[in-house]
């Protein structure tokens, strides 16, 4: 295991050569731990220790582990072997018994202004009301549970009720099709659906049930589905199967008592693009989640008792499984979501928001900050947003100009921010300031305590100084995926197999270190495109497309783009006779929408005759993306003839 860091980071005396933002000594002084570096350089050569530490530290166990990692079976590891928890013991029910328990936990706002509050005694209610309808619906420890809502409290709420239960939930982003729907239930084999009638969006409804009956349909293993109530919408209604939420919690006790789990069973599956069209079920499992989420959280974003936190990523997403509905509970502290999309009904919406319930970090993503650049600054100008005093970045790189902005505009030149890099796959963030780092803007600095990663060439040595390479973790870490959801092969070939040798995980990122040991992450090296902080496969979409009758075959690849971070363009060779213009163009940006959803919708369609290809078959993206940026080819010795 190499020590990845220079030293001049850890000992102070980095010199500033690039353009350094130091925290001010009070910002270090008052952080929950002020002395990181010097915590971050004993943990590289015992990462084992500092994982104890922090599970002993943040978490309770109904009876501790007695092995903190156990790497007998790599790399399928093992944390805290023998301990016996839930992660609801820690979010709400050990807080019910301490002052906690009057404390707000969540605030919500709806897009029309609407507010609801939820108290930590209000929301262990809330979940235990919903866990004892999932057990009158017959829902046991290891059962999945599909959910598919939009953004609303109960979204939170139905995955605590789940986990208190000890069964596994499944959440598909609300923006999914029914196609991608039904896949997901179908792989998880949920007999339970949880959704909406509809959910709000900027003024409009998302006809959700109709999607989820359309899915439904097609995913023959569903008995039941739990409806809430949220437009009022007319919808479709089958009798014996459906079933309304607040009829349900009506007849029920609002005591539940709360299942014991092994640290190593499952808490969820989150599914996520690959290279291959079918999503993969990362599965998390109850033990090192919650330690490696509390622990980052508390340190990187500093939660103190009285802040008030928004991360306004989707719950949907592991930004929100893990930093909206888990970490900040289990911290006790008071989250804030918002149902409705970005700027709207006003551009300085957000800020209003930050404003009125006096937001004191915001964590959010590279794309919404260049939506909010576009608008200008006259938007945030109006808001002093005294309140912030830290803020966030995650889902792609941030460009330097897009940190400055938000540094200036919404931090006021005030508040550092932090630049977390992570992934579906490690649970938590991996590499990431704290508040006693000094930034540097776009890097995201140094990989967290606990996490021993590097950036290496193909036979594993560690790259030179800004020098691109893969971006690899040597050392396994408690939030870690356990498996793709009964695939284990997959699990293992996808990660663990290009330094199979070293026992190394390979993200599917390349990134560079540069003369201070800081990380700077470029992007993907697989075929995957990052649109506006969402991952896509390229086969997801390409898969959809040739489903359509007209197109015989199709390749899709990413673009820059100034907001979106990337766009998707497609390339897509027609069957006979059929005629490529601006009407099947349209055609075809319907189907994907109907197929994977609107986020997977290509911003440009081209009819081409052919596509460039290997002697093997495998279509050569990356010769299309240079051809289409006016860029050097590059290698072709293994094009087709
Ligand atoms: O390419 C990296 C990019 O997002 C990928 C993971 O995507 P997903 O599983 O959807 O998780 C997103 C939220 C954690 C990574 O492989 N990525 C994420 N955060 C950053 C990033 N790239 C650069 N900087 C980041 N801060």
């Amino acid at each position: 295991m190499t020590d990845v860091v220079d030293a001049t980071v850890s000992d102070g005396n980095m010199t500033p050569k690039s353009d350094l933002y130091f925290p001010s000594p009070e910002v270090v002084a008052n952080a929950n731990v002020p002395d990181y570096l010097a915590v971050r350089e004993k943990a590289l050569t015992d990462p084992v220790g500092f994982w104890d530490a922090r599970a002993k530290e943040l978490v309770d166990w109904y009876t501790p582990y007695t092995q903190v990692l156990d790497a007998s079976n790599a790399p399928f590891f093992k944390w805290y072997v023998g301990g016996k928890t839930n992660i609801i013991h820690n979010a709400l029910d050990r807080h019910i018994k301490t002052a906690t328990k009057d404390k707000l936990a969540l605030i919500w706002e709806a897009e029309d202004g609407a507010q609801r509050r939820y108290t930590y005694h209000d929301l262990w209610l809330e979940v235990n009301r919903f866990a004892n309808v999932l057990k009158s619906l017959n829902v046991k420890k290891g059962d999945t549970v599909t959910i598919y809502m939009g953004r609303v409290p109960e979204l939170s709420i139905a995955m605590l009720a789940v986990a208190k239960l000890g069964a596994i939930h499944s959440v598909v982003y609300g923006g999914f099709s029914e196609q991608a729907l039904a896949d997901r239930i179908n792989d998880a084999r949920s007999k339970v659906l949880v959704t909406c009638d509809g959910a709000w969006l900027r003024g409009k409804t998302v006809n959700l049930k109709d999607i989820a009956d359309e899915a439904v349909a097609k995913a023959p293993v569903v008995e039941k589905v739990v409806v809430y109530q949220r437009t009022n919408q007319a919808i479709q209604w089958v009798e014996n199967r459906d079933l309304w939420w607040h009829e349900l919690v009506a007849n029920v006790e609002s005591e539940c008592e709360t299942e014991q789990m092994d640290a190593e069973d499952p808490l969820f599956i989150l599914y996520t693009s690959g290279t291959t069209g079918k999503p993969k079920g990362q599965l998390h499992t109850c033990g090192g989640y919650q330690v490696h989420i509390a622990t980052t959280l508390k340190y990187v974003f500093d939660i103190k008792a009285e802040d008030v936190w928004w991360c306004a990523a989707d719950p949907g997403w592991i930004t929100g499984h893990s930093y909206i509905v888990y970490a900040p509970l289990i911290l006790g502290a008071t989250g804030l979501m918002y149902e409705g999309a970005p700027g709207y009904p006003n551009p300085d919406r957000w800020w209003e928001l930050v404003e009125k319930y006096g937001v004191t970090i915001l964590y959010t993503a590279p794309t919404a900050i260049r939506g909010f650049m576009r608008l200008g600054e006259a938007w945030p100008e109006k808001h002093p947003m005294s309140t912030l005093r830290l803020l966030g970045s995650v889902g792609e790189p941030i460009n330097p100009e897009a940190w400055r902005w938000y540094y200036k505009y919404i931090g006021k030149e005030r508040c550092q921010i932090m630049d977390t890099w992570w992934q579906t796959e490690t649970g938590g963030f991996m590499i990431t300031p704290t508040p006693a780092v000094p930034l540097k803007p776009g890097s995201g600095t140094l990989p967290f305590a606990g996490i021993i990663a590097d950036v290496v060439r193909t036979n594993g040595d560690s790259t030179d100084a800004n020098e691109d390479g893969f971006l690899v973790i040597k050392h396994p870490w408690p939030g870690m995926a356990r498996t793709i959801w009964g695939e284990n092969e997959r699990y293992v070939q996808t990660y663990w197999t290009d330094f199979a040798e070293q026992g190394w995980y390979f993200s599917g990122d390349s990134a560079r270190r540069d003369e201070d040991g800081y990380f700077w992450v470029i992007g993907r090296m697989d075929d995957v495109i990052k649109v506006s902080g969402y991952r896509l496969g390229t086969a997801e979409v390409e898969s959809a497309l040739v489903s359509h009758p007209k197109v015989a075959e199709a390749a899709c690849v990413g673009i820059p783009d100034e907001v979106k971070g990337n766009v998707i363009h497609a390339f897509c060779i027609l069957n006979a006779g059929v005629t490529g213009d601006d009407a099947l163009v349209k055609e075809l940006k319907d189907h994907v929408r109907h197929e994977v959803g609107p986020i997977a919708i290509p911003a440009a369609i081209e009819f081409v005759p052919t596509l460039p290809k290997t002697r093997s078959g495998k279509i050569m993206r990356r010769l299309l993306k240079a051809q289409l940026m006016g860029q050097p080819i590059g290698d072709t010795s293994t094009l087709e003839g």
